[in-house]
Parts: C-alpha cells; structure tokens; sequence
C-alpha cells in the first residue's frame, strides 16, 4: 500500500509531467522531484527516521515510486522529442526540385566537368535506366584476368595487337601482372563475384604502348556486360541501338551490326554508325563507322567464371570513351584530353551544376 504521502507526490508528478511543454521544463520537473533537494530524494533521506518496523516496507515503497516517476519522465521526453522533430519537419521545408542559383557574375565558375567525366556520366545514365549498375575494377591486372579467363591464351596473336605494358613481379596467385589492356577483366570478376542475372557496366582507364593523334598509353574504356536465362542477339541489338542514339542524341541514328571476331565473344559484331565521312557529320551521309565491339559471351567464358552455357547465356561490349567523346563533340584530336591546357579544357568542360541527366536530354 502507498501510504498517502506518497501517493500525493506520485500525482503531483504526474501533473508536472504533462504539464511539462518542452524539455527544458521537463527537466525541471525531474529536478525537483529526483534531485538532490527533490521532494522524493527529501523521503529517501528521511527514511532513517521511520520506526524501524516500518522502514523496510516504506523504503520499497519509496523505490518504487522513484522507478515509476523516472518512467513516467522517460515517456513524456520521447513524446516532447517526437514532437519537437515534427514541428521542425513542418517548418524546414527544402525544395529539392529548385535549380541551383547560378554564379553571381564576375566569380566565373573555375571548375568544370572534363569531357571524360561527363561521358562517363552520360553512359551510367542511359545505361543506368536499363537497369545496368557501374562495377569497377583494378588497373593493375592478373594476366588470367585480362586474357586467359578471357579466351586469350599465351602466343595468342591478341596478345601482341594489345602492345601491352608488363609489371615486374605476380600477383597473390602467382600471375603475371599487366596494365589492363581492356575493361573486359571486370567481365570476368563480375561473373566469378556474384551470381546472375548481371547487367553492368564498367567505365574505367586502360593501357596500350601506342600514342599519336587518336592513341594514347592511356585511354578509357567502357565496358558493358549482361547475363541471364535466355538473352540473344535481339537483346544485345535492341540495347545497344537504344545507346547509341541516345547517347549521340540522333533518334533515326543508322546503326549496322558487323561480323567480326574478338576471342571472348561468339558470335562477335563490330557496330557501325552512319555518318558523312566528307563533313565528319554523324547520322545520314551513307557512310559508316566503326564504334565499338561486341557479341554473345564465349562459352568458354562463362564456363571459366563457373556458369553453366547451357543454363546462362549473355553479351558483351566494349567501346573507347574518348573515341566516342571526340564523335560526339567534333573534336579532332586525342592529345588535349591530358594535357591539362586550361584553355582547352574551358571550352570543352562540361557544367557542374548541371549533371547528366535523361530528363534534360544527353
Ligand atoms: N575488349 C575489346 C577491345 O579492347 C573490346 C570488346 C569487344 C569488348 C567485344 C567486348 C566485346 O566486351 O564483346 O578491343
């Protein structure tokens, strides 16, 4: 039983608690019912000269309320918190939908988007909104990784027509390492590290020991892979299309798919576009252009990454980013690209504030 005392102080709480508007009010309600001078600590301290018969019952009691009325606080904090927080998400509001202020005149802009970046940027929206994800990978390869896996083996004549750059030394499992010559290591990773169905692309630098006006040591390449049950040449013809005129924003762009041979895909395709070879414009003008190479995932491929051919099929691309950036953009020569000529790369930089997005058109 709570002797009357107690029970008065259990309501007299309970009033302050609610009356308590915010948490500092309600931290005063603490203090001076459990602080130092508060009224219950007051009877804990008083205790000692309860009848000894009594004091035992009453001390229980007295915890008791004590354990009550910090509950009883803990509630009534969680309900002044929640509450606090909804009232600030009513009174902030951001609009994300606003577009950013432009620089105030005289502060020109000093960054700007190099044309690679914003390629890049293109390709993972388009290829983002068919449902492909960006993968990445190291650039200094395992030679099984950048050939074997691949199909390439030793003495093939691949390997030459790459003029690849060796490391010294191997890797963990004892494999020659190299520069990647190509992005189609991240096809295998991909395979070896996650399960299908697998729709990625994999945007990133590449190294070959060419340079003149259109190759350069280093270059960059996208790489595009899909695997699934049931994928065929229509897939691999629709999205690729699909890109291609997207991304050189040309709707009617002619598109030819070509035999070829790469040693990673059967069959394999080279993709022309239509262009004007006289002018350098893109679309009509009935002549064509070499893009980029692709096909239906070798067999032996998915056989190396662990995949059943019977069960999984799939295809493959690759392209070259400046190849497709210099199309696009009517510029003429690879070198600028790296040479950091601020002059070059004001005109040709893209604006920050201003990402690549489907909406706005690439
Ligand atoms: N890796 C090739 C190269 O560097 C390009 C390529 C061709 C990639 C066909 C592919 C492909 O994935 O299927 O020349």
């Amino acid at each position: 039983m709570m002797t009357d005392d107690l029970a008065a102080l259990r309501q007299e709480a309970e009033a302050a608690l609610a009356g308590a508007q915010d948490l500092r009010a309600l931290d005063a309600v603490r203090v001076a019912v459990l602080g130092k001078s508060g009224s219950l600590s007051g009877l804990l301290k008083g205790l000692g000269a309860v009848p000894a018969d009594q004091r035992k019952e009453r001390g229980a009691a007295l915890n008791r309320l004590k354990g009550e009325v910090e509950a009883l606080l803990e509630t009534r904090k969680a309900a002044l918190e929640a509450a606090a927080l909804e009232a600030r998400l009513k009174a902030e509001r951001l609009d994300v939908s606003l577009p950013p202020r432009p620089f105030a005149p005289g502060t020109a802009a000093e960054g700007g988007i190099h044309p690679i970046s914003r390629t890049i940027e293109e390709l993972t929206a388009i290829f983002g909104s068919m449902g492909f994800r960006v993968v990445e990978g190291p650039d200094i390869e395992g030679d099984w990784y950048n050939f074997g896996a691949l199909n390439i083996p030793d003495h093939h004549p691949a390997r030459q027509d790459h003029d690849t750059f060796y490391m010294p030394g191997t890797d963990a499992a004892g494999q020659r390492l190299v520069l990647r010559t190509q992005t189609s290591p991240l096809q295998i990773r991909t395979m070896l590290g996650e399960q299908p169905p697998i729709r990625i692309i994999a945007p990133g630098r590449t190294y070959r020991a060419d340079h003149d006006a259109t190759h350069s040591p280093m270059f960059h390449q996208v790489e595009g892979l899909v695997i699934d049950r049931g994928i065929t040449l229509g897939h691999l013809k629709g999205c690729l299309t699909d890109f291609l005129r997207a991304f050189f924003g040309i709707s009617d762009l002619p598109v030819r798919f070509r035999s070829s041979y790469f040693p990673f895909t059967e069959p394999s395709m080279e993709v022309d576009i239509g262009w004007n070879k006289k002018t350098g414009e893109l679309g009509g003008g009935g002549d064509w252009l070499e893009i980029l190479g692709s096909g239906m995932v070798h067999p032996k491929v998915l056989a190396n990454c662990g995949l059943d051919p019977r069960e999984w099929q799939g295809f493959a691309f690759g392209m070259g980013i400046e190849r497709i950036t210099m199309l696009k953009h009517g510029m003429p020569d690879l070198r600028p690209f790296y040479e950091s000529d601020l002059r070059w790369l004001r005109h040709w930089a893209a604006d920050p504030l201003a990402p690549a997005s489907l909406h706005e058109g690439i």
